[in-house]
């Protein structure tokens, strides 16, 4: 099957869409972007993706290339044309093509494509399995709050998740406490039963998965703590998880190759998603 893509106001076969070369987005990471997860044929928390969305815009005085009710029309037409049950839909708004030049050109449009694919959401499997992290230097910039597609140091660390046969890699700022993953957030729930995770501010992207989880744990009526916790907490944890809109909640059992408790899931993570799961299963919000 063909996939399809939406590029500035045409849909286009996904494998001749195309940009200009001197698009802002290609040239300085002049972008903000989202990832939405598709769990059977839902939008999962879209209206908080779209409140990020425009956040992140706002910060970067990008302007919106269509209204949100054009926007989410467009993301459900490319979901459509690429029969997507489950996986993603990716967008990305730029500030558009103009001379080459630092400064916000005076004339670009926005540019916003939009593509979908399948792919497993909250891969039942994986969560059973949990998942191995390494730690690695937090070497962004100060505002990873803002989603942008600055993502040269998360391509960075993930590769080095890669060569040590690792799923993700948590980074770790100069103080030795865990700032985020390079695509998920960081949680551990400590020997009293704390759920921890760091509090959402300029250091780490405020995840839309982290914010669903949260509801869920304040519904249960279990202790969350937001605040920083170092890699040797994390080591020393009951658990450890991470979040994301494509993983759910995933246990973590290694920690630069140290077991975490006994090095299988632990149960807080694995209750906490099997609740996420059925969270999605309830929809758009
Ligand atoms: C740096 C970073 N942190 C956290 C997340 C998780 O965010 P969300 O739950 O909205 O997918 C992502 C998602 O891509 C990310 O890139």
């Amino acid at each position: 099957m063909s996939r399809v893509a939406y590029v500035n106001g045409r849909y286009l076969p996904h494998r001749s869409s195309r940009v200009h070369i001197e698009d802002r987005g290609f040239q300085f990471a002049d972008s903000v972007y989202e990832v939405i997860a598709i769990r059977a044929g839902q939008f999962v928390d879209e209206e908080r993706h779209l409140a990020r969305l425009k956040r992140s815009r706002e910060a970067l005085e990008l302007s919106a290339p269509m209204s949100d009710a054009a926007l989410k029309t467009v993301l459900r037409e490319t979901v459509r044309r690429n029969h997507v049950a489950d996986g993603i839909v990716y967008l990305q708004v730029t500030r558009g093509a103009a001379p080459r030049e630092f400064a916000f050109p005076k004339r670009a449009r926005p540019s916003l494509i939009v593509t979908a694919r399948a792919q497993a959401i909250a891969d039942p499997a994986l969560i059973e399995r949990g998942v191995a992290v390494i730690t690695v230097p937090d070497l962004r910039w100060k505002r990873p709050d803002i989603k942008s597609v600055s993502l040269l140091p998360n391509v960075l660390a993930k590769q080095q998740a890669k060569y040590a046969d690792a799923y993700e890699a948590w980074q770790v700022d100069a103080y030795g406490n865990v700032t985020e993953g390079t695509s998920s957030n960081a949680w551990v729930v400590n020997g009293v039963g704390e759920v921890v995770t760091r509090q959402a501010d300029h250091s780490i992207l405020n995840g839309v998965t982290r914010l669903g989880l949260i509801d869920i744990i304040e519904r249960a009526g279990l202790r969350l703590v937001e605040r920083p916790f170092s890699v040797s907490e994390a080591r020393a944890a009951r658990e450890a998880f991470l979040t994301s809109s494509t993983n759910g909640v995933l246990p973590v059992v290694r920690i630069d190759g140290g077991a975490v408790g006994d090095g299988r899931p632990g149960s807080l993570a694995v209750t906490l998603a099997a609740a996420y799961r059925r969270y999605m299963a309830e929809g758009t919000r």
